[in-house]
């Protein structure tokens, strides 16, 4: 029987660090080295479907994870080949969905590899998302704002449970590097990987705005990008 698969949830506290990105980043990874791939999210933004297709593309859905829990057919959308995302509707859950949400994920680990949850912090459903994972991967700024986010998911999930923290955004800045060096002493005492930081770069804006992932482009750039995501995916 094939093995069950892991469960990861992308989690901090704070808007616009890159939960969205990293998740895409390391789906579309993982799926190029022949894993399949699940994307459930806990933001009915849905912002996975406009980091992997261009606006005009953009696909569209009806009924998505909500659907899926009560037994109702809802749409997968294919993303890439190995990568699929399943939408969520709308950001009311009722209870009967919180308390069928463990037993949905649970079966889908039987048809996939990885699946990796998107998150915002919704009261409830991300408790749920996290209680549901094998891992949590945090993605952070180097700042005291972040840094200070990151130890609320810290107690939250249990240390235990925190498999990476992901600098993202990264800039060459006194003050990034204060902090920089903060995080690698704290988590150089523990089993918590800290890839090397993902730096802010133009050329990932445009290729997000194409819908284009980091391994789907030419650009010397981006080797560096790519090769702290492969330092992720290695462990995963
Ligand atoms: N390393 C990066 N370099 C440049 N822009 C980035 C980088 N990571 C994320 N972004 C941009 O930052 C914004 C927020 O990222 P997003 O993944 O949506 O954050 P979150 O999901 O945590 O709210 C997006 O517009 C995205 O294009
Ligand atoms: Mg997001």
């Amino acid at each position: 029987m094939k093995e069950k698969g892991k469960v990861y949830t992308i989690k901090v506290n704070k808007g616009g660090v890159g939960k969205t990105f990293l998740t895409v980043q390391l789906a579309v990874g993982l799926s190029l080295i022949g894993k399949k791939v699940l994307i459930l999210t806990s933001d009915s933004q849905n912002n996975v479907l406009d980091y992997t297709a261009p606006q005009e593309h953009k696909p569209i859905f009806k009924n998505g994870l909500k659907a899926f829990v009560k037994g109702e057919d809802g749409d997968i959308v294919r993303i890439r080949e190995n990568v699929n995302f399943i939408p969520l509707e709308d950001s009311k859950f009722a209870s009967t969905f919180l308390n069928n949400l463990p037993i949905f994920i649970e079966k889908m680990k039987s048809d996939y590899d990885y699946i990796l949850i998107d998150s915002i912090p919704t009261m409830k459903l991300d408790t749920i998302f996290v209680e549901c994972s094998d891992k949590v991967i945090i993605p952070c700024f180097c700042d005291r704002v972040t840094v200070e986010g990151i130890i609320n998911v810290v107690e939250e999930a249990g240390i235990d449970k925190i498999y990476s923290i992901v600098v993202n955004k990264y800039r060459n800045t006194a003050n990034q590097n204060k902090y920089l060096e903060d995080l690698k002493s704290v988590l150089g005492e523990t089993t918590i990987l800290l890839p090397e930081p993902i730096k802010e770069l133009s050329q990932i804006e445009i290729l997000l705005e194409k819908g284009k992932s980091v391994w789907e482009t030419n650009s010397k750039g981006l080797q560096e990008v790519q090769d702290s995501l492969i330092e992720v995916i290695k462990g995963m």
